[in-house]
């Protein structure tokens, strides 16, 4: 087993229902490594986006502890939890979750404006956080004159950086991204997964990346499929 530091996120016994239906999770231990890209693959309806809510504090679980950097978040007041998630992960939604009249570059900032720590890591990086936000988009691949455009003018795959641009800045341990390649063209896929999966191994930046597209399944550490991790958990 990976020691307490070097572990991103570590999940032990977690089972979640939703109301009213059949226990939907049950995980006996599943670990990221710090850095550690890890693919989690699994059918529509199987439970995938309902463990990533567990994951970043969004869901409560029955049971079960969820440790995000060391840190025992499933014991955390909810304004507690909050604070966790905003330091130490970064989400990456299949919808993006952008703010439409916000620019490009306050969405990427704003990620820091509810985290002092990302904040502070942004700034002993590039000098300060807006230098940050301008360095992740010209690495994502991001045109200039962008930047200062309301996020809801771009297109899907440009919002798409944007959307991993917010998640990477200021470094946070774990990179939860649900589907992020969906919304594109295939070979825009590719270039979108090259560029996340190399600003991850910049920063050492673990990342649990779900998707249903196993063509993409090769570029990763490790591929797990919820399936096969509900069987390690007795019923
Ligand atoms: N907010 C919710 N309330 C009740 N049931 C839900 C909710 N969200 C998801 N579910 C149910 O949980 C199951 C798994 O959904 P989900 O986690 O979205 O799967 P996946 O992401 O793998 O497609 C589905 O049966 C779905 O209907
Ligand atoms: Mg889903």
């Amino acid at each position: 087993m990976t020691s307490f530091e070097q572990t991103a996120l570590r999940l032990s016994n977690l089972r979640f229902a939703w109301p009213g239906a059949e226990p939907l999770i049950r995980v006996g231990l599943f670990e990221l490594r710090a850095g550690e890209r890890v693919f989690l693959a699994g059918p529509s309806g199987s439970g995938k986006s309902t463990l990533l809510g567990l994951l970043a504090g969004t869901l409560q679980p029955q049971q079960g502890e969820v440790l995000i950097a060391g840190q025992a978040v499933s014991r955390l007041s909810s304004r507690q939890r909050d604070q966790a998630r905003a330091d130490h992960i970064g989400v990456i939604f299949q919808q993006f979750n952008l703010l439409p009249f916000l620019s490009v570059l306050d969405n990427v900032t704003l990620a820091c404006r509810f985290s002092k720590r990302r904040s502070a890591r942004a700034a002993s990086r590039d000098g300060d956080i807006e230098s940050s936000a301008r360095r992740l988009l010209g690495e994502l691949g991001l045109p200039t004159e962008t930047w200062a455009r309301p996020a809801s003018s771009l297109s899907v795959g440009q919002q798409q950086r944007v959307a991993a641009a917010r998640a990477l800045i200021g470094a946070p341990e774990l990179i939860l991204a649900d589907e992020p390649t969906s919304a594109l063209d295939v070979d825009a896929r590719g270039d979108f997964l090259r560029l996340l999966l190399d600003e991850c191994v910049a920063a050492n930046t673990a990342l649990l990346f779900v998707s249903h597209d196993r063509s993409l399944m090769d570029r990763f550490d490790r591929a797990v499929d919820l399936r096969a991790l509900q069987n390690e958990i007795a019923a």
